[in-house]
């Protein structure tokens, strides 16, 4: 993977996200991975996942490698949870212990892939709600969103935040303006910003600080600084205190990471392959 993100360095911010992806989905159990085939569903082409989700041959890699030097012993579930922390330490962030011994699923959701993972347009309590079904709390959402402090959007993901005021309060009217010239009301929905613009590949707490300054690039982002809010402290904790930020992340990653399937411990597998369930 290091050699992966030597040769880009919005991967590491990628396969961050497909961890999200697939513990928010039937818990963490690589669903996310399974292709589909024409008998079977998997969760790709769901809203949150089509046109966006990115790294999925970087997961292959590191599969097949294992599988030729140990097989069948690595799920894909547990290499998402190791490739995570590890595209953050390349990107200068913290190290946590991963716990191990996921199993692969044998299914996929793609209506769980729809509803769970939350869209960029979510107001504060929608997020909240979100997190809470996942048993996450306010301190676990704040703390998992300055994932955001790497990697980058599509325009279609900050369009409606630049011209429908979502999350207009507290916006940073020049940094708008920087966004329309990415981002016209109509067309370039593939155009990119990052979503920290001040060290978009450095693992560090400028995101919060931006949230505080207007400058979230997603209204889901900007909602977490909204006035008076149980979620602003901790913006503001974080953005004054990048070990705190560390140190929860840390904390709310292995408990994100643990949020179990628990028909894998019936019917789960190693798969030898991450995008098919074994014969
Ligand atoms: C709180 C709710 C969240 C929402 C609404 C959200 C939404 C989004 C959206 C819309 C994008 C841009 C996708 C695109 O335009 O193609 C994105 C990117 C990203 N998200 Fe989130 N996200 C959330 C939480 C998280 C969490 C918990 C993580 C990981 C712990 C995460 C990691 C990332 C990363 C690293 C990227 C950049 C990916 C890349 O550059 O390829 N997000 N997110």
């Amino acid at each position: 993977m290091d050699m992966a993100v030597a040769k880009e360095a919005r991967m590491a911010a990628s396969i961050l996200r497909l961890h999200f992806h697939d513990c928010f989905v039937q818990g963490c159990d690589a669903s996310l991975l399974l292709d589909d085939t024409p008998t079977f569903t998997g969760e790709k082409t769901a809203n949150p996942n089509r046109n966006s989700i990115r790294g999925l041959e970087v997961i292959d890699g590191i599969k097949e490698k294992l599988e030729s030097a140990c097989p069948g012993i690595v799920s894909c579930a547990d290499i998402l949870a190791v490739a995570a922390r590890d595209a953050v330490i390349l990107d200068g962030g913290p190290y946590w212990d991963v716990p191990l011994g996921r199993k692969d699923s044998r299914t996929a959701s793609l209506d769980e892939a729809n509803n769970n993972i939350p869209t960029p347009n979510s107001t504060l309590y929608t997020l909240l709600k979100k997190f809470l079904l996942q048993d996450l709390s306010p301190t676990d959402l704040v703390a998992l969103s300055g994932a955001h402090t790497i990697g980058q959007a599509r325009c279609t993901s900050f369009r409606d935040r630049i011209y429908n005021g979502n999350g207009g309060i507290d916006s940073d009217n020049a940094y708008m303006s920087v966004l329309k010239g990415i981002c016209p009301p109509s067309g370039g929905d593939n155009n990119l910003s990052p979503l920290d613009s001040v060290s978009p590949v450095l693992f560090d707490n400028a995101y919060y600080r931006n949230i505080v300054n207007g400058q979230g690039l997603l209204t889901s982002d900007q909602e977490l600084s909204m006035h008076g809010s149980i979620t602003s402290e901790i913006v503001q904790r974080y953005a004054g205190d990048p070990l705190a930020f560390w140190q929860q992340f840390s904390d709310s990653m292995v408990k994100m990471g643990n949020i179990v399937n628990p028909l894998t411990f019936i019917t789960g597998e190693v798969r030898n392959n991450c995008r098919f369930v074994n014969e």
